[in-house]
């Protein structure tokens, strides 16, 4: 089939639904053995839009998902893709697919609809179940040995005979695109896991090759959505340096590498936002402004930033509200994330040259403490050539860390 033009053409025909992120052999072989036994003439990938009921993230975005789709099933006369899905705008519903698909195909044409267990035992909280059974045939894939009872007796609650299912063993189904991602992301191989094409599509545009696994976290995909909005693409391009070097110096230094990337991304929320913006966001978290606060609302920004971290970002992690809060004037007695996202902010490699930078960034690797102490030196020291006003918690921190500083 080349286009769906031919599709009323078909007696059987099934469609396979899924995220394809990526597709790899376990999607292939579930639909050529579909075919095969239940005798289809053709199948049908639609790689998802947005479904309601899959909280998953997709990674990658829907081109790179259709490509690489069209890119497995090219050499197999019987497998087709289709755009529908993901060219549909809003919600996507698999009722909606189905009947899109029912409403061109011949009247007396078999349809079927190939999806994995685990979502078949789902589908009763799928948009009409009742009426998407009698479109469609659903044929659930599963790994040998899958206890089917679960799905019998959910089906059965919710009045819908098990009959209109179809079981069908996978025994590539072990294989998934979770565990590809990750493989990706760490460096290993994913040869013979997937068709080379599409190895090959992902390696090239560097599809998943993200250097954490938290990364590709629902709630950090959440975050970096709304930084995008709230802040300069310069302020967007900064947090995302202050995050990586705070994981490195949470390696280095043996402090919680996922804590320092949450800390780093979100210490600088609240910068963008206008100086009136910022007072009065105070009053509303009832943050004590006094006369410096007040003369340098700027400085006002890491104490609002972790109240926002908390009200708009879900964080609840003392320990990272903590390091946004005090990023700016540091404070005595300092936790240790504290003090790497103080230091990240100095030196992430998009920050402009000052002097001193290199200094701070050398002792930052070598002793959080030492490093502490120059660069609150260094700015108090600065901050008084401007004749700036500073903040009591900075001196304070400094009288608290003087000890480290380097000897001259
Ligand atoms: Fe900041
Ligand atoms: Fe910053």
């Amino acid at each position: 089939m080349n286009s769906l033009s031919d599709i009323k053409n078909y007696k059987t025909l099934a469609v396979m639904g899924g995220t394809f992120d990526p597709i790899h052999y376990g999607h292939l072989v579930a639909a050529e053995t579909v075919r095969q036994e239940l005798n289809i003439e053709h199948v049908l990938f639609i790689p998802s839009g947005r479904p309601p009921h899959k909280q998953k993230t997709r990674v990658a975005g829907d081109e790179h998902r259709y490509l690489m789709t069209v890119l497995a099933t090219a050499n197999n006369p019987y497998f087709d893709v289709s755009r529908m899905e993901i060219d549909r705008p809003g919600m996507t519903y698999t009722i909606d697919t189905i009947k899109e698909i029912r409403s061109q195909c011949s009247e007396d044409c078999k349809l079927y609809f190939i999806t994995g267990a685990d979502a078949a035992a789902e589908i009763i909280s799928w948009k009409d179940p009742h009426e998407l059974v009698k479109l469609c045939q659903i044929v659930a894939v599963t790994r040998p040995g899958y206890d089917k009872s679960k799905i019998f007796y959910e089906l059965r609650k919710a009045g819908i005979s098990p009959y209109s299912f179809t079981f069908l063993e996978v025994p590539a189904l072990s294989i998934s695109s979770t565990d590809i991602r990750n493989r990706v992301s760490v460096g290993k191989t994913i040869r013979y896991l997937l068709p080379e094409s599409v190895e090959q599509y992902i390696n090239k545009l560097k599809l998943y090759n993200y250097q954490h696994y938290w990364e590709t976290e629902p709630m950090i995909t959440e975050i970096n959505k709304k930084l995008h909005y709230m802040l300069s693409p310069k302020r967007f391009v900064h947090t995302q340096g202050v995050a990586d070097e705070s994981v490195k110096l949470a390696k280095i230094h043996g402090a919680d590498e996922k804590k320092a990337y949450l800390a780093g991304l979100l210490h600088d929320c609240a910068k963008d936002f206008s100086s009136k913006e910022k007072l009065k966001m105070c009053d509303k978290y009832g943050i004590e402004l006094d006369e410096i606060l007040v003369n340098q609302s700027d400085l006002t920004h890491a104490f609002l930033g972790a109240e926002l971290a908390r009200d708009m970002f879900g964080v609840t992690d003392e320990e990272v509200l903590g390091a946004i809060r005090y990023h700016t004037t540091g404070k005595p007695d300092m936790t240790k994330l504290e003090k790497i996202v103080y230091l990240a902010d100095f030196f992430e490699p998009s920050r402009q040259y000052f002097d001193g930078i290199k200094e701070i960034k050398q002792y930052a690797y070598e002793d959080l403490d030492t490093a502490v102490a120059f660069s609150l030196d260094h700015t108090i020291e600065y901050n008084r050539s401007k004749n700036r006003l500073i903040h009591p918690l900075s001196l304070q921190a400094l009288e608290y860390y003087k000890g480290s500083l380097p000897k001259k």
